[in-house]
């Protein structure tokens, strides 16, 4: 059993293959955290300490026992009003005006496989691969119930956590702040890894300690955002990429969100992850539930690598829906940089013949191919072929298109609207304003409101109306702008910002059943939600609107820890790149491109000389041979873009039979009179001989793991190097 309950102790705990998570439910019936970490035995209740804490109240329960104090106890789930200064988890606003809830244990249940969460995405195993634990808090005076639930995957050594909060009460409270996951740590100095970014440079990697006082990231901008992402990492300060101890903590979810890290007065320490609290402010009438999204624990004391690759296995496994969840994704080429607005059916058809030529499987045609949309200002929301520009009808086109054997896919933006458009002039109450405000303008574009079920109907059935049309293989679902203005003609503003991504849940739920064998790539301008919570519906996004190598290394540096290469969409495009102005070679581009599952293409063929298009095809060649090791390998980075003169990663076979490594030149400084860079490998079997079929060089294991290979000092910019390996028998 991966939950066991003891009665008399009443204490939880929740093992899975390496880790412990204990708690247990005190005297006075509060729930507190007793441990997190590498697998234990006993009752861990002997780590608490009780002392007469200067400034720290005690409960009334607790009488004349001055020792007994929630500002000072590791807590499960801590809630505003019980004595406890630090960060809560819970701050509910009650119908007599007060800021108060005291939770109390009342009962709990423990089942056999993975709870689910309606409306919302969440992590999902069968009958036997998981056990779930649902904890019944109350607050005895505002009737409000609280639930938490823990899913426990055993062998993937992955905790989830979420929360359920019910009014049973007489009158209307307001939810003022909610958190899906606490944890506290008794002691210890750790840090908090984050990952920051912007439009065209995502997920950048930062590492800083949590020292005394409180800090948060998190996004109000209704997606999780370019600028943070919604998973952190706790590390014990000296933790490295193979050794020490980490926690993950990654929020399934695709709105704002928030998480504070905080180092108290007696040098505890204190993560939250959850919804975001500004603009929020949920109403919960009697009986209404909200459900707080969920959070996937994981914690690894071999460093980094490990706790990687255990995120990376579960969104894979537990995550991924539908049949690109497990299949491997067609190459494609990409209109947007080839054309953007400029273009017809004919350049669409040329661009799927080259597509042939050079063994690519699907053509997209991305962003101006419907209403009135000649450039980004206009036509959102009007979800009609335009026929002239295409000079046919879409089914004609992909008729052609697939004639040609290749696959084709299609760009939606469902959520915005534009103001020159035929939708907004018949309903211009269907955007996003406060009454009597002029709203926020972004790439020139107002967002519709997706917490309105006839808004999304409608759209809903608009673009079933042109994927009808033909074979549409693939949609890439674009959100290109921050929500603002949040409010909405049918609901109280403080539950507009979550019910609006409620809405866009339900609507990528039913696009998914209409379309069970489409393959949905997310996108926001690139990396703009990039998030787990996405991930349920979109088993690729578009990693960045950046698609320069040197970039994209750290940009795919930072989504590597949490997010598997089977989710990243990554194209080469062309030089000088669009968005540097930079020259690299097409060999290092390729290189860098195959780092995600969603390798394509993203430039017009039609302008490459003979020998680049003999290298394209040598590429995918060479992609199609390592895509399943790319798609479900462990994953190995070897170096830090943002530290070292390279950037190495590699990808291994889960038997280990089977590595591929890469390595770019970010710093070249004299060519032969350079320290030479040697690149350590992971992951191998230390025992085994590996042949580099290239080469027909041997190696053993063990001296790739411990002295590496050594990267040729040449002349040139941004060199890179491929290195595939294999076990011999
Ligand atoms: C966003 C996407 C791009 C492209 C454009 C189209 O920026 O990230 O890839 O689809 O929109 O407008």
């Amino acid at each position: 059993m991966a939950i066991n309950y003891h009665r008399t102790s009443h204490i939880f705990t929740l093992d899975t293959e390496n880790t412990t998570y204990q708690m247990k439910v005190d005297d006075y019936g509060f729930l507190l955290h007793l441990y997190y970490g590498a697998r234990i035995s006993g009752d861990m209740d002997y780590l608490l300490t009780y002392f007469d804490r200067g400034f720290s109240g005690n409960p009334a329960d607790a009488g004349t026992d001055r020792t007994y104090s929630m500002d000072a106890l590791p807590q499960e789930y801590p809630a505003m009003g019980t004595g406890d200064y630090r960060n809560s988890a819970l701050i509910i606003h009650n119908g007599d005006g007060s800021d108060c809830c005291d939770l109390r244990y009342v009962s709990h249940e423990i089942r056999q496989g993975k709870y689910g969460l309606v409306g919302l995405p969440a992590v999902y195993a069968g009958e036997e691969e998981a056990q779930t634990l649902e904890i019944l808090l109350e607050d005895s005076v505002s009737k409000v119930q609280v639930r938490l639930l823990y899913g426990v995957l055993e062998e993937e050594d992955i905790i989830t956590r979420s929360v359920k909060i019910t009014n049973l009460g007489s009158e209307d409270v307001i939810v003022e702040k909610a958190a899906g996951a606490c944890l506290d740590f008794l002691a210890g100095s750790y840090d908090l890894i984050s990952f920051y970014g912007r439009h065209v440079m995502e997920r950048s990697f930062q590492r800083r300690e949590i020292a005394h006082g409180s800090f948060s990231i998190g996004s109000r901008r209704g997606a999780s955002s370019h600028q943070y992402n919604p998973a952190v990492i706790i590390a014990r300060r000296d933790t490295t990429e193979d050794t020490g101890g980490c926690y993950g903590m990654m929020f399934v979810y695709s709105g704002s969100f928030l998480c504070e890290a905080e180092k108290d007065q007696f040098d505890q320490t204190r993560v939250l992850m959850g919804l975001q609290r500004d603009l929020f402010h949920y109403t919960l009438e009697r009986g209404e539930v909200l459900t707080v999204p969920e959070t996937v624990l994981c914690y690894s004391d071999e460093g980094f690598a490990a706790l990687s690759n255990r995120y990376h296995r579960c969104i894979r496994k537990h995550l991924f829906r539908g049949k690109y969840g497990q299949a491997m994704r067609p190459v494609l080429l990409n209109s947007w940089e080839a054309f953007y607005f400029d273009f017809d059916g004919e350049k669409i058809c040329k661009l799927a013949k080259e597509a042939a030529t050079l063994g690519m499987d699907m053509v997209v045609m991305d962003d101006g191919w419907f209403g009135k949309r000649e450039d980004d200002n206009s036509g959102l929301g009007d979800w009609q072929v335009n026929e002239e520009k295409l000079g046919c009808s879409l089914g004609e086109l992909i008729e052609r298109i697939n004639s040609l054997g290749v696959k084709f896919g299609i760009w939606i933006e469902p959520e915005m609207i534009s103001e020159d458009s035929d939708l907004y002039r018949t309903h211009p109450d269907w955007v996003m304003r406060i009454p009597g405000r002029k709203p926020i303008h972004a790439r020139n574009q107002l967002v519709l409101d997706f917490s309105r079920a006839e808004v999304r109907d409608h759209i809903f059935k608009q673009i079933c109306g042109v994927l009808d049309q033909g074979n549409v293989e693939y949609v890439k679902w674009d959100m290109n702008r921050s929500i603002s203005d949040i409010y909405s003609q049918e609901r109280s503003p403080g539950k507009v910002a979550h019910d609006y991504m409620l809405g866009v849940y339900e609507f990528l739920e039913n696009l998914m059943e209409r379309y069970p064998n489409m393959l949905i790539e997310g996108c926001s301008g690139g990396g703009g939600r990039f998030d787990a919570g996405m991930m349920y519906y979109t088993p690729q996004i578009w990693c960045s609107d950046n698609t320069d190598a040197l970039d994209r290394l750290k940009i795919q540096y930072g989504t590597s820890f949490f997010y598997p290469a089977a989710s990243v969409g990554a194209h080469v495009s062309a030089v000088p790149n669009h968005q540097t102005g930079r020259r690299i070679s097409l060999r290092t581009r390729g290189i860098v491109a195959m780092a995600g599952s969603g390798f394509g293409y993203e430039l017009d063929p039609n302008h490459m000389t003979e020998r680049e298009k003999e290298q394209i095809r040598e590429q995918i060649a060479k992609y199609k041979r390592y895509a399943p090791l790319v798609f479900s390998g462990d994953y190995y980075r070897l170096s830090s873009p943002f530290d070292d003169v390279y950037t190495a990663w590699m990808f291994v076979s889960e038997d280990g039979g089977r590595a591929l490594v890469s390595a770019v030149m970010t710093i070249q400084n004299g060519n032969n009179n350079m320290p030479v860079s040697y690149v350590r490998l992971k992951g191998l079997d230390r025992d085994a001989l590996y042949e580099e079929p290239d080469s027909g060089r041997c190696y053993y294991g063990s001296a790739l793991m411990e002295a590496g290979l050594p990267l040729p000092a040449e002349l040139g910019e941004y060199l890179s190097y491929q290195i595939e390996l294999n076990r011999k028998l």
